[in-house]
């Protein structure tokens, strides 16, 4: 049956990183028999300028009608001015929201080939494999009220507000748990139980729902204390979960110890993994249009799109075994260049992806 993914390039380096996942797509589509039905749609700042809102009903109800997603990236200078809640990263907020994709996958996972280009030393990083379970739907994202009021003395204060309910601890708690138990058995939950009540509470319903997974060694890590320690010895973390804004923060930083952000692909899943998926990094303006972007994370996105949403394992583990063999023959774009490299384009590497897949 013909699936179909809603394709949704966004801002900045989007629309270039995902014309190379395309390019990927077509291959499959033609050698390797994926029936799939590519729908463009308008997201972010590339919607507001097209209809005034970043995430017009259109893109909405393509999204919704679709089998997955595939996300660029959105946001840029141009769109800084305008209030924050009609801001491209609303779109993506919305989306998020809207198709309930609370479970948030971010693998950091280290190819051997770019172990040089960490800005850790080989042997912090070497073999790295984390998974990142990010809570992406709640929290302190999400939670009302927010804004800025005026204050009696005439001061203005803004104010947002960090809520978890006890269910959506306990699913993002599940999908967690669920992942340790395919890998090395291990998740360490990360809070700030010692400040936050709401964390605190975080780390009691994770504690629960861990009694379900005995098979799992649960460990629970303050966030700064987590921070530190993803740049000091990384390898000891397997699985970790976390709440919304703490989950950006870390996979940000988890990415570096991979070489690049822009290695790091993400899977956004709801309760039937459906999904939606794109690269970790944002839309990166000041190197938008010049073909310089690495695409590898979204065309590893595409990976998890085709392994999640359209249980195609096999063709899932060809696109990253391609991406393996061109890193394996020396391609690097800038952001993953070490001395004495020379740097490909966007094109170059994506078309580099495709003749790996053509000699499979
Ligand atoms: C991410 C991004 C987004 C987030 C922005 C663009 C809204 O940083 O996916 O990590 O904060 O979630
Ligand atoms: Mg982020």
């Amino acid at each position: 049956m013909t699936k179909t993914i809603a394709i949704l390039p966004g801002d900045g380096i989007g629309p270039e990183i995902i014309a190379e996942a395309i390019k990927v797509l077509e291959i499959l589509k033609k050698s390797f028999g994926l029936k799939v039905q590519l729908e463009q749609g308008l997201i972010g700042g590339a919607a507001i300028d097209a209809t005034g809102h970043p995430l017009p009903a259109e893109t909405l109800k393509l999204a919704k009608e679709s089998d997955a997603v595939l996300l660029g990236s959105v946001g840029g200078p141009k769109w800084e001015p305008l209030n924050i809640a009609i801001r491209p990263e609303k779109g993506l907020l919305g989306l998020r929201s809207e198709l309930k994709l609370f479970a948030n996958l971010r693998p950091a996972l280290l190819f051997p080939e770019l172990v040089n280009a960490s800005t850790l030393k080989p042997e912090i990083v070497e073999g790295l494999d984390i998974l990142i379970v990010r809570e992406l739907t709640g929290g302190i994202y999400f939670g009302q009220p927010r804004g800025i009021r005026i204050l009696d003395n005439g001061e203005r204060q803004s104010f947002n507000t960090l809520v978890y309910r006890e269910s959506e601890i306990e699913r993002i708690a599940r999908v967690a748990f669920e992942s340790a138990e395919k890998r090395q058995k291990r998740l360490c939950s990360v809070d700030k139980a010692n400040v936050l009540e709401a964390t605190e509470f975080w780390r009691e319903i994770v504690t629960q729902v861990g009694k379900d997974y005995p098979n799992v060694q649960l460990s629970h890590m303050y966030v700064d204390n987590a921070a530190m320690q993803l740049v000091r010895a990384p390898k000891q973390f397997d699985v970790m979960v976390t709440t919304n804004m703490f989950g950006d923060i870390l996979s940000d930083l988890a990415s570096q110890l991979t070489g690049s952000i822009g290695m790091l692909p993400s899977a956004s899943l709801d309760a039937n993994n459906k999904g939606m998926y794109e690269p970790i990094h944002g839309s990166a303006p000041d190197i938008a249009g010049q073909n310089i972007a690495n695409p590898l994370a979204t065309i590893l996105s595409l990976a998890m799109l085709l392994r999640y949403s359209l249980n195609q394992l096999e063709l899932a583990t060809t696109i990253e075994n391609a991406v393996s063999q061109v890193l394996r023959d020396g391609l690097r774009t800038p952001d993953i260049q070490e001395e004495g490299q020379k740097a490909v384009t966007t094109q170059e590497m994506g078309d580099a992806v495709v003749t790996a897949l053509q000699q499979a």
